[in-house]
């Protein structure tokens, strides 16, 4: 009798559908870190203390322009149509509008956005436009000038990062978002001053709760601010209605002023859990997946990745469908015995 004949494996062509992983979940949204370091030191991320100001990769370690391209190929193929530039601080990265002309142009990437801690926008702003970038994120965590110095390990100026998002409205970049992480009796004074000023402006700002990624940070849950508390502070000064999500597993709830006066949100990490619709994956500038925020080990790709986009979506696809990360969930299990995570620097936000 004739052996049957046996299916084709991943690696010889398409997946047959898009993966889902062991909880059901596709994969839609891609962060990809282009850059390991960073000119700020702020302290729940990069603690200046705890990493040098030397800190980097050699450039050689990080995946070069033609891997990055065959990298979003391949996520592409599998089910990615989101996109994010993260860093440490992206643009950082040497000739980064031409890898952003590069990526735009991939079938399926249908938004393509990047996050900054803005102190090199207003230089760049107009080249990343051209390049066809349409969508920033912008972290301000004060509008004080010294505490904004003081966040940022004593690197940054709040009248930069100002200058940063003005010069990307003019370029053309509309409703930015801008990200606050609001850490408690450190920068909670700057909440209503900050929602005061974006008001209004069409840009849409965010407060982050403060999370326990990485392990350099010495996180304390005493530290965090929860969204809710936020809200209701907010509230009493300028009345808010809850929007619906621009589409499933968004992670920051939204809100508009019932005066008209624009959008704000909240992402509530530690007191609300979204793992269910965690549709996220992020790879490292040195090209090491990680299926979770918390993950404490990312896998390799690179070898995967030279063998072409093909065989690249394929190998992804299998480690997609073994996924099986809910660790905000966990969050309370785990908080005794707290184990190594990845640091934040190196898988963006
Ligand atoms: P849009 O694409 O505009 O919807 O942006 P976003 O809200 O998905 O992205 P952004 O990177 O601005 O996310 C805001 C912050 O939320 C990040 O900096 C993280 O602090 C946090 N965050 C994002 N994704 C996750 C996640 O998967 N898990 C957890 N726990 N936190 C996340
Ligand atoms: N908690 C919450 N958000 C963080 N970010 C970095 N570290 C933390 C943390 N410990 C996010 C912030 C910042 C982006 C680059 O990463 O949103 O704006
Ligand atoms: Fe740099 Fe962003 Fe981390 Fe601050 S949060 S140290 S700006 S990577
Ligand atoms: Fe996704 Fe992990 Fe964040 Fe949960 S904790 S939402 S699985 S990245």
């Amino acid at each position: 009798m004739n052996a049957v004949p046996q299916t084709p494996t991943w690696p010889l062509g398409m997946p047959p559908s898009l993966p889902l992983d062991r909880r059901g979940r596709p994969l839609r949204d891609l962060r990809l870190s282009v850059i390991e370091a960073c000119n700020f030191r702020c302290g729940y991320c990069m603690p200046a203390d705890q990493v040098p100001d030397d800190y980097g990769l050699d450039s050689a370690s990080r995946l070069s322009f033609d891997e990055i391209e065959t990298l979003v190929r391949g996520f592409a193929r599998i089910g990615v149509n989101k996109l994010r530039l993260t860093g440490g601080e992206p643009l950082l990265r040497k000739r980064l509008p031409e890898l952003i002309a590069r990526l735009s142009a991939v079938p399926g990437i249908e938004d393509l956005a990047l996050t900054t801690n803005g102190s090199l926008l207003a230089g760049q702003a107009e080249a990343l436009h051209r390049a066809g970038l349409r969508r920033l994120t912008v972290s301000l965590d004060a509008l004080d000038a010294d505490l904004f110095r003081q966040m940022s390990g004593g690197r940054g100026e709040v009248s930069t990062v100002m200058a940063g998002i003005d010069a990307a409205t003019r370029a053309g970049f509309h409703s930015l978002k801008i990200n606050c992480v609001v850490q408690r009796g450190i920068n909670e004074n700057q909440v209503l001053p900050l929602v005061e000023h974006f008001r209004g402006s069409g840009h849409v700002l965010r407060f982050i709760e403060y999370m326990d990624v990485g392990t350099c940070n010495g996180w304390q849950r005493a530290q965090v601010v929860t969204s809710a508390e936020l809200r209701d502070r907010i509230a009493s000064r300028w009345p808010i209605l809850p929007l619906d999500p621009n589409y499933r597993g968004e992670v920051a709830t939204r809100y508009r002023f019932e005066d008209g006066a624009g959008e704000i949100g909240f992402v509530s990490s530690v007191s609300e859990t979204f793992c269910g619709d965690c549709h996220r994956a992020r790879v490292s500038a040195d090209g090491h997946l990680y299926t979770c925020l918390f993950a404490s080990e990312g896998t390799d790709l690179r070898g995967a990745l030279a063998r072409g986009e093909t065989a690249f979506a394929g190998h992804l696809a299998g480690l997609w469908s073994r996924r099986v990360d809910r660790y905000s969930e966990l969050r309370g299990e785990r908080e005794a015995a707290k184990g190594r995570h990845v640091e934040m620097f190196l898988i963006g936000g």
